[in-house]
């Protein structure tokens, strides 16, 4: 099974970067499941702009190479962690972006968020948004999460934490998200 790890914020001198470094070093592969991180700073996917809804086209009929790739890459996978800062009590737009220039790719696969910011909010609001557009586009959003507050106290810059709490929160989410996208990927 191949879990796809999106990166949801682009913005310099991003405190995702913290969060990424982290995720790079606990998510490893293991004889059922691969991650593959995706960083939406480099994929350069252009703001929303076909002629039609996605729900409508053919990956090939995107008018953006990046935008075929995207989607290609989406189709391939069997499930998704989401990165998500809190940005005015939402996710950031680049990350609303990203969903909305994929369909099919994401029906029915099974979804879990990571979420965090420099307050106590941990992101949790952000959070509870993404999970409404998610299942906008029929993704299936699971309860195990992370949410990450303080983060620049929480996670240093080399990816190395000061608190055991987020680590178990991962172990927990990985585990019940490889479960069930392997349950979904045998119907
Ligand atoms: C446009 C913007 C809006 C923000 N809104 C919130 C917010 O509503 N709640 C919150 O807790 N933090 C908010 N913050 C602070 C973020 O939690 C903090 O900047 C975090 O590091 C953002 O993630 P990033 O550095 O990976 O982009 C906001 C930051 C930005 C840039």
């Amino acid at each position: 099974m191949k879990i796809l790890v999106i990166i949801g914020s682009t913005r310099a001198n991003r405190n995702g970067e913290r969060v990424k470094t982290w995720l790079e070093q606990q998510l490893n592969n293991d004889e059922t499941t691969s991650y593959e991180m995706v960083d939406l700073r480099d994929i350069n996917l252009p703001f929303y702009d076909e002629v039609k809804s996605v729900a409508g086209l053919d990956y090939e009929e995107y008018s953006h190479p990046e935008a075929v790739a995207w989607g290609k890459r989406v189709e391939s996978a069997d499930g998704f962690i989401f990165a998500t800062p809190e940005y005015n009590h939402g996710p950031p737009a680049t990350l609303k972006n990203a969903i909305d220039y994929a369909w099919q790719g994401w029906n029915y696969k099974p979804m879990s968020i990571i979420s965090y910011s420099t307050g106590q909010i941990a992101g949790a609001r952000a959070a509870e948004q993404l999970r409404l557009m998610a299942l906008g586009v029929k993704l299936l959003p699971l309860p195990a999460a992370v949410h990450i507050a303080h983060i620049t106290d929480t996670i240093n810059e080399d990816g190395t934490l000061n608190s055991n709490k987020p680590g178990q929160a991962l172990n927990k989410l990985t585990e019940e998200l490889s479960k069930i996208a392997a349950k979904l990927k045998e119907t």
